[in-house]
């Protein structure tokens, strides 16, 4: 399987198990100690908010291989068209045109300003023949028209849990099993274990060559009784300054099993669930692996494949 070294993804509860060395507790910084805007220059009044998103909780190379790979291993064949639900700014869907000459990819998203940045990003800078081979829809993942036929449809970082009724996952599911080739794969991403249902906050200092901020995942409001959870994305510079609720989720915390449960009924012929190894000191190796058992982690990623 694919290692997986630095899939952040938006819960950063689970992120000391996948990012140990990344993960870097901020302290001392509120005392109003002016410094410099650090690596890449980020300060609030000139970060771009998707630029830092893609830094700190996307790693589109390490999912695309763990895609790529997983539906060679189930199906023996590569996968050619892949369809990016939730597609944001379109970053995987565009990593995927990247991989193979043959590949295709559509991005769905309602937000077209979000699109928008996408298109200019990361679209535009492909080659024109991988630009002619990805295409960004405005368009509700529940009714994806004529984006179907797809070998892989994917829902990552937990986009999905925007539905948060289970009639309303049960007919998405149901769509994009019917969006899919007939030996198409739904690839899902996943977090739970204790901590998901915690009110917290937490912070990861983010440190590359040409970025330097904090990313704060902040899981700001649960309700049990419903199991809605609010949870936001805020960003933090080194001069001081900072985006408060630079994204925010509105989301149903679901649990594993409760999924699993949709993606039978739905009608998908096989669910895989993909958990993380450990290295030496417990924490989260990157690489997943297939499972029929989980363990009681106190936060856990793990990876879908629901076959049609
Ligand atoms: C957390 S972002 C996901 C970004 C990206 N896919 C990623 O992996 O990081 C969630 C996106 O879902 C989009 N969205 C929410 N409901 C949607 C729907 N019903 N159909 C299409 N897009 C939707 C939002 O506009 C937002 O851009």
């Amino acid at each position: 399987m694919s290692t997986i070294s630095t899939h952040n993804k938006p819960g950063t509860t689970m992120e000391p198990k996948h990012t140990p060395t990344r993960v870097t507790r901020v302290s001392g910084r509120k005392g109003g100690k002016k410094l410099g805007a650090g690596k890449g220059g980020f300060t609030a009044a000139t970060a771009d908010i998707h630029v830092l998103y893609q830094h700190s909780v996307q790693n589109v190379e390490a999912e695309i291989d763990f895609i790529d790979e997983t539906f060679e291993a189930i199906r023996g064949r590569k996968g050619v068209s892949l369809r990016e639900d939730f597609c944001g700014t379109g970053a995987t869907a565009c990593e995927w045109v990247r991989r193979r000459a043959s590949n295709t990819a559509a991005g769905l998203d309602l937000d077209q300003p979000t699109l928008d940045w996408g298109a200019e990003h990361n679209v535009a800078p492909l080659s024109k023949d991988q630009q002619s081979r990805v295409v960004l829809h405005n368009r509700d993942v529940t009714r994806p028209g004529d984006a179907t036929g797809m070998d892989i449809v994917l829902a990552m970082n937990f986009s999905y849990w925007i539905l948060q009724e289970r009639a309303q996952m049960v007919a998405y599911f149901r769509s994009v099993r019917d969006s899919l080739s007939d030996d198409g794969i739904f690839f899902l991403d996943f977090y739970g274990g204790h901590e998901a249902f915690q009110e917290m906050s937490e912070d990861r200092k983010i440190d590359e060559p040409d970025a330097e901020f904090t990313y704060v995942w902040d899981q700001h409001k649960y309700d049990p009784m419903s199991g809605r959870m609010q949870c936001y994305i805020h960003f933090e510079f080194l001069d001081g300054t900072k985006i408060k609720k630079a994204f925010s989720y509105e989301w149903r915390l679901w649990t594993l099993p409760e999924i699993r449960e949709i993606l039978d009924e739905a009608g998908f012929s096989n669910v895989t669930i993909y958990w993380e190894g450990a290295d030496e000191e417990g924490d989260g190796n990157g690489e997943f692996e297939p499972v029929t058992e989980g363990e009681a982690d106190p936060s856990f990623i793990c990876y879908i494949a629901a076959e049609k």
